[in-house]
């Protein structure tokens, strides 16, 4: 037998021996992601900073921080770890900080981008031997649903009031307008560009960087991704300004799964195969935004809902065709779970927790952590 599928199948029936369920991030598949994200900073000038909240997972932070500028946070606690872990530049943003973040902050980060010009007056003398921003909320988005629209009616995620802006800029370094969701659609992304150029010349044509946030699907195989580089890089040379973005999802998309197993196979009119995972507790946004989620498995006859094992009655990751006969031992694995999920996990009905597993680029597996009863008694008291 040929040596590699020899130790493929070897690496298989590793792979088998791994408890379920679990987290598995392949470093090979997130290599695609980053070698874009390189692809983008070389043709544009763009940095990137990856956006925590989507994704934390640490212990794939030394591939990634060879292919991105740093980490963007939501809290002191994400700075701080984006610091420690990630390095690099360190932006640190939240929607309201307190004094006791401010001074968590010291010291960690490169710059800060507040939310509201109060913010902004309560923290400037605590800040301003760093680089401030001032979070833009243009008016306009892109997102598929209301839930995570940031310019929604009476959004409270950035300033609105154009006067508002241009009153600070003197007290300021940067501009981050983070107004795209899931946005796959160049044409869309360019025109919206465009208006946020014409509605804020004076603004832009007085600070030294801009970010553009998150939300865009360029590290997707059909992005015209050069299009997007030439957008970004006249941006750039018309305003004078360093771009950043902020990927989260399209950083980690197509990279990560969640390996389960069916524990049960009930029928009520339809066939529901239950695995020992849950949306509720390990894929929340399914649950959250109402979508199904994408299984790895081939398409055939075979007519399943599955379902998490929470006690939630709504807890159904969707319904599939597929073409193995499903048993009690049968792995289910849900595509795309490295987006909003580690970092959204709980511990719902104490459920187990999935263990997060690496690919390495060598093809080891490495589980980087295992769960215990002591984490679900330690995260309560
Ligand atoms: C300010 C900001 N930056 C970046 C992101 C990351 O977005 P995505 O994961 O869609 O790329 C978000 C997501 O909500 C955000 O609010």
């Amino acid at each position: 037998m040929d040596v590699e599928l020899l130790l493929k199948e070897i690496k298989m029936s590793v792979e088998t021996k791994i408890e379920t369920p679990y987290y598995l991030i392949d470093e090979e598949n997130l290599l695609k992601n980053l070698r874009r994200i390189e692809y983008l900073r070389n043709h544009s000038g763009v940095k990137s900073v990856l956006a925590l909240k989507c994704f934390s997972t640490w212990s794939i932070f030394d591939l990634m921080s060879k292919y991105m500028d740093g980490t963007t946070s939501s809290s002191l606690y994400e700075t701080k770890l984006g610091y420690e872990k990630f390095g690099k530049e360190t932006h640190a943003f939240s929607v309201a900080y307190s004094n006791d973040d401010i001074s968590g902050l010291k010291g960690i980060c490169g710059k800060i981008i507040f939310n509201s010009l109060s913010q902004l007056r309560m923290f400037y003398k605590k800040v301003k031997h760093i680089k401030i921003g001032l979070r833009v909320n243009p008016g306009i988005s892109y997102s598929h649903f209301d839930l995570a629209d940031p310019a929604r009616k009476y959004s409270r995620l950035g300033v609105i009031s154009k006067e508002d802006v241009m009153s600070v800029l003197d007290d300021i370094s940067g501009l981050m307008f983070h107004y795209n969701c899931e946005n796959d659609d160049f044409e869309n992304f360019s025109d919206t560009l465009d208006k946020i150029s014409m509605k804020y010349e004076k603004a832009l044509n007085r600070v030294e960087w801009v970010s553009f946030g998150g939300g865009v699907c360029f590290t997707k195989d059909d992005y015209p991704l050069d299009k997007f580089c030439r957008k970004l890089k006249s941006f750039s040379e018309k305003y004078k300004v360093q771009i950043y973005l902020e990927p989260g999802e399209a950083a980690i998309t197509e990279s990560c799964e969640l390996v389960t197993t069916v524990l049960d196979i009930v029928k009520n009119v339809k066939t529901i195969a239950i695995v020992d995972a849950s949306i509720e507790a390990h894929m929340l946004d399914l649950l959250t935004y109402r979508i199904a989620g994408k299984i790895n498995a081939e398409i055939g006859e075979n007519e399943y809902i599955i379902a998490g094992s929470s006690c939630l009655a709504g807890d159904v990751f969707g319904e599939y065709k597929i073409r193995d006969n499903l048993k009690v031992g049968s792995k289910i694995r849900f595509a795309n779970a490295g987006g909003y999920t580690m970092v959204k996990k709980n511990w719902f009905n104490g459920l187990k927790m999935p263990s997060i597993v690496i690919k390495r680029l060598n093809g080891n597996l490495e589980i980087v952590k295992n769960f215990l009863y002591k984490d679900f008694l330690d995260s309560l008291s």
